[in-house]
């Protein structure tokens, strides 16, 4: 029926003045269009993209431009975005528009080969108000035998400006996501992993692109992307002979031909992008509003406060201790406790990481009482509890390894490959994802008071072989899809359980598993200076709630600079309190105070990055209130050289114009009082934006935190 009514408005339309209604198709957002449309040798091209065009009647104008989901074998040059075998060996597609509807916000296309029974669906749903356009791609055939796909894009996207420049998001363990950005000239830059059970390490899943020069946080065009993935992933940015660049983003098809069968669809993940027309700081707000509404676990919701006990601890812990740290975690005023690797195993018990994983019962000798002794002594003292668990994964030296070591990711005739002593689960095999469905089941059947859990993931694949699969090129896809089954089922029966995704540090965070977990831990290194530039690269495309930052005497920096800098995440601690002095103590209770106290602006408000880190020996941000009636800002001195040039003053963003702001600083050091000459006094968003704040000094290491109220 939808068939034929689409056929008579064809018909209808392709009568009227022009013709061109009917093969336009427009997918748009407030402030974005992506024009396709179908030539009349019936293909589809991208005819435009970029800020939303104002009148329609301009769209036959448009160039035709070029091919959308660029095919293999034909009449193109450079890099496709599909790639077959069919059954009697040819290598050829060529797709051609069949149909297109739009519901709901999304439009999905189908097209099809004439040849061969092939038919490849697009699919683009558009977010109007956060100017968000998420696109993936279903691609099925009915030959008599399986084809082999060999390259399988979420979305191809076409630009061509004078010039284009990449930000790629790199680094490894403790120096996530350093950036760095590179102009592309003619050939191909690839940003890929093939890490299989993370989707980032070396690189993360998150590119920027800018249209006609750098990227600037409020100038120019630019573009965010992101792919939902949690494993190997490939962007391909391939600049042709003319200038044009082609973006095709996706699963990394390295050593992952698939097998298609008959009847079968492939459906790739999510490539997740906003276009900005005024700069990175416009589409890192659209993303944020995004992700909270529509993606993020509880991504409306607010987030509890927490002591971790891992680098106060490490593996040497027992019942007393952690009663110790449950005080600890109340004098605090955090809201839960949270307790990290080292509680289980018993013939192997986890005294370090090298046994035990795996093996997910309570150590008696350590805990006689078992979790349900701490859960009961958390609750006792108003505190929630929180468990760490790493369930993809087990130590050779473990009860689970004895019992099934066909469950272990392994080449069979080679040598064990160890990495932190352990290895993955095959989570293609549906016995293994019952048993780690069944590691988050069983803890929660048995202790219903655990509020929270810690999902690490500390290390990639190796010596790649499934014992359970057939085909061995499928492993790399099968086990993210484990993941997410195993995930779906925990989602199911535990709906409103928060989670944090850990993958030693930040390897993995992609809106696909974000789905599942309310926030990820953006690295194990919790330096203050580090972690400047760690969150200031997450945040380009995680909301501030989404990025775990934990007070840790790692740095040794002031514990106020410390502080400061984890209050721009979702602030916990991970620190012996009573180490702390007197004054340390009614300063970390007061930011606690402070970061509850100011969360809606914090976590729910928008992101304005004022000062780079990669500007200098400086950074500032603030955020702003939905309302606008109240901004946090931040302000941090890193180590400033005496001969560096003068000192920048920090110029406001997002403010009213007419509004007067009362600016006070916050999370002071009890005695301590205000350098800052405008502490207390009243100033116009005119001046504010225009003129700025003198907040820079030249001491090393030196932060502060305004409090701006609009009068
Ligand atoms: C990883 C995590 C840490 C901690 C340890 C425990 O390294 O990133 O936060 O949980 O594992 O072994």
């Amino acid at each position: 029926m939808k068939r034929l009514t689409f056929l008579l408005a064809l018909l209808f339309v392709a009568g009227g003045a022009n013709g061109v209604a009917a093969q336009t198709i427009r997918i748009s957002t407030d402030a974005t269009d992506l024009i396709l449309r179908v030539a009349d040798n019936g293909r589809l091209y991208q005819s435009y993209l970029g800020a939303r065009l104002q009148h329609e009647a301009d769209f036959q104008h448009l160039p035709q431009g070029r091919e959308v989901y660029l095919t293999h074998g034909m009449e193109d040059y450079f890099e496709p975005a599909v790639r077959m075998t069919h059954n009697d060996g040819n290598p050829s597609l060529m797709l051609k528009y069949v149909s297109h509807e739009t519901t709901g916000g999304t439009t999905v296309i189908t097209m099809r080969d004439g040849q061969y029974p092939v038919e490849v669906r697009l699919f683009y749903t558009a977010y109007p108000r956060e100017n968000v356009i998420v696109a993936h791609t279903e691609i099925s055939h009915r030959q008599e035998k399986p084809v082999t796909i060999y390259n399988y894009a979420s979305s191809m996207l076409h630009f061509d400006r004078a010039e284009y420049y990449m930000t790629d998001f790199t680094g490894e363990w403790a120096a996530e996501v350093q950036m760095t950005e590179q102009q592309l000239h003619f050939g191909k830059r690839v940003v890929d992993s093939k890490l299989g059970s993370r989707a980032n390490m070396q690189a993360s899943p998150m590119f920027i692109l800018a249209l006609d020069g750098p990227a600037r946080e409020t100038v120019g065009d630019v573009m965010l992307g992101t792919i939902g993935w949690t494993g190997n992933f490939r962007f391909t940015f391939e600049v042709d002979h003319l200038g044009g660049l082609r973006v095709i983003s996706g699963i990394n098809p390295y050593g992952s031909e698939y097998t298609l069968a008959a009847g079968e669809v492939f459906r790739t993940p999510e490539f997740i992008f906003t276009l900005s027309d005024s700069g990175t700081g416009k589409a890192t707000r659209d993303l944020h509003d995004w992700a909270r509404r529509h993606r993020l676990k509880d991504g409306m919701g607010t987030r509890l406060t927490l002591l971790n006990n891992w680098e106060a601890t490490y593996f040497s812990f027992d019942e007393a201790k952690l009663v110790e740290l449950l005080d600890e975690a109340r004098k605090l005023g955090v809201d839960m406790f949270l307790l990290d690797d080292g509680w289980f195993g018993n013939e192997f018990p986890r005294s370090s990481d090298r046994q035990g994983l795996g093996d997910w019962e309570e150590t008696v000798e350590k805990l006689p009482g078992g979790i349900s002794k701490l859960v009961a002594e958390a609750t006792e003292r108003g505190l929630k509890f929180g468990i760490w668990i790493e369930p993809e994964m087990v130590n050779p030296r473990s009860e689970l390894f004895e019992r099934h070591p066909e469950w272990v990711i392994a080449l069979p005739n080679r040598d064990r490959h160890l990495f932190r002593s352990q290895m993955v689960l095959d989570l293609s095999n549906p016995a293994v994802q019952d048993f780690v469905f069944g590691i988050v089941d069983t803890l929660m059947t048995r202790h219903p008071g655990i509020a929270y859990f810690k999902w690490d993931c500390n290390r990639p694949m190796t010596n790649i072989f499934s014992p359970y699969l057939e085909n061995q090129s499928h492993l790399y896809i099968e086990y993210v899809r484990g993941l997410y089954n195993v995930l779906e089922r925990v989602a199911a029966k535990y709906p409103d359980l928060p989670m944090m995704l850990c993958a030693g540090g930040g390897g993995r965070s992609d809106y696909e598993v974000l789905r599942y977990f309310t926030e990820f831990w953006p690295s194990d290194n919790t330096d203050g200076v580090e972690r400047i530039f760690i969150q200031w690269g997450f945040g380009y495309f995680f909301p501030t709630k989404a990025l775990g930052a934990h007070v840790t005497s790692w740095g040794r920096q002031p514990l106020k600079f410390r502080t400061d800098v984890a209050m721009m995440g979702k602030l916990g601690f991970d620190i012996r309190i009573d180490g702390m002095s007197e004054d340390e103590l009614e300063f970390s209770r007061g930011a606690v105070q402070n970061f509850k106290r100011l969360q809606h602006v914090t976590l729910d408000g928008d992101l304005y990055r004022l000062f780079s880190p990669y500007d200098g020996d400086h950074a500032a941000l603030m955020y702003l209130s939905k309302p606008g009636d109240k901004a946090v800002l931040f302000a941090f001195d890193m180590h400033p050289r005496a001969g560096a040039r003068a000192l920048p003053s920090v110029r406001l963003q997002g403010l009213d114009p007419a509004r007067m702001y009362l600016i006070e600083e916050i999370n002071m050091m009890p005695g301590q009082r205000s350098t800052f000459a405008g502490n207390g006094k009243v100033f116009s968003g005119d001046y504010l934006m225009r003129v700025g704040l003198p907040l820079f000094g030249r001491a090393h290491l030196r932060s502060r935190v305004l409090e701006i109220t609009a009068q």
